[in-house]
């Protein structure tokens, strides 16, 4: 190669190698190797040359051609790469960063108030059992020892549905208590289950809704009794509204499925005209509960001479409407976003005892 040749090549391959872009390295492509390029002027000047110094000149130039080629191939892929890399660095996601979610919906306070039953129950042991809301005659009545003739039967304001082939008629359940029989008839003892759920009954004013929602607790074995039945109930009702010393009373009472029952009230002030649980020389009820009937048992399909237990039941949305000043019931079922934004709470603040039921 002639030493005018040499001086281009240098000249050539420090542009190339300085060149800082693709961009820049294409400017250089076009001044050397474009159509108005120096290389290729270079090129066209081999037409007026003598063949020989034309063979010799020419050779020089095609090798001095190639080499700028591959010095500008070799060139624009490290620039590429390099280029590519401070994209991926720029446009890195740290996958590792915490997430941190903004739920934007609510619970409802009777999923809230249920949730909390189950984590203070299920801390006692009991574990939560279901049963169907369009029930039978025989689990929603006559196997809770509640015959046809029981005015228990006209208290409740039971929807019944269309009458079957077999003359029976199914009834939307009036209380949660069919679920115990459901129970004693699939297992034997010991048992001890809670059955949230919803009920209904033909009944629509202030104060009751047709569905609602109840509590079933049941637990038999072969030597629990009243003792059990009191100590879980207090334990229960001051672990569920927050009180340590909520005064909590067992009024005699009535009903068909337990023998005795009783009525549990709690107590609470109502001074100047604002409810407050706790001592305050007021009460109000708010559950059933009993020995379950050995009729009962034996209805199931469990000794009552061998096995006995308790039951109770109560009321989810009046314990919630208690427990968080919800003043009309109505306004449970409304569907209003205001309101659920007001008495509603937050998805993942899941209840526990160990970090307070309610935030
Ligand atoms: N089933 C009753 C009702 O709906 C509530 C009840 C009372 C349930 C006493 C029980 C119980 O299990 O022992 O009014």
């Amino acid at each position: 190669m002639t030493d005018d040749l040499e001086r281009v090549r240098d000249d050539v391959l420090a542009a190339i190698s300085a060149a800082d872009s693709l961009a820049g390295l294409e400017a250089v492509r076009v001044a050397e190797l474009g159509r108005k390029g120096r290389i290729t002027g270079l090129m066209k000047t081999l037409a007026g040359l003598s063949p020989d110094e034309r063979r010799e000149k020419g050779a020089a130039l095609n090798r001095l051609r190639d080499q700028v080629a591959a010095a500008l191939e070799a060139r624009r892929e490290s620039l590429a790469r390099a280029e590519l890399e401070t994209r991926l660095r720029s446009e890195r996601v740290d996958i590792t960063l915490p997430h941190r979610p903004q739920p934007d919906g609510r619970i409802h306070p009777i999923s809230q108030t249920m949730d909390e039953l189950i984590d203070i129950f299920g801390e006692m042991g009991f574990s939560v059992a279901e049963g169907p809301d369009i029930e039978d005659d025989w689990h929603n009545f006559e196997a809770l020892n509640i015959p046809a003739e029981h005015p228990a039967r006209q208290e409740m304001d039971t929807f019944y549905l269309r009458e079957r082939p077999d003359g029976s008629r199914p009834v939307l359940r009036t209380h949660t208590s069919p679920v115990q029989i459901r129970t004693m008839e699939k297992m034997q003892p010991p048992i001890r289950i809670i059955a949230p759920g919803r009920t209904y009954r033909s009944d629509h004013d202030a104060t009751h809704s047709p569905m609602f929602h109840q509590v079933e607790g049941l637990l038999i074995d072969e030597s629990t009794h009243m003792g059990h039945l009191k100590g879980c109930l207090i334990e229960f009702c001051r672990a569920f509204f927050e009180v340590s010393d909520l005064p909590v009373r067992f009024r005699p009472s009535h009903f068909p499925f337990t023998e005795p029952s009783a009525e549990v009230d709690i107590g609470c002030s109502r001074e100047g005209g604002t409810l407050k649980i706790g001592s305050g020389g007021d009460w109000l009820e708010i559950l059933g509960c009993g020995m379950v009937h050995p009729k009962v048992l034996a209805n199931c399909g469990i000794d009552p001479t061998r096995y006995q237990g308790f039951a109770f039941g109560m009321g989810i949305e009046r314990i919630a409407m208690l427990k968080y000043g919800i003043p009309d019931l109505r306004t449970m079922y409304d569907s209003d976003l205001r309101w659920l934004r007001h008495y509603g709470f937050a998805a993942l603040d899941v209840p526990g005892l160990t970090g307070g039921l309610a935030r």
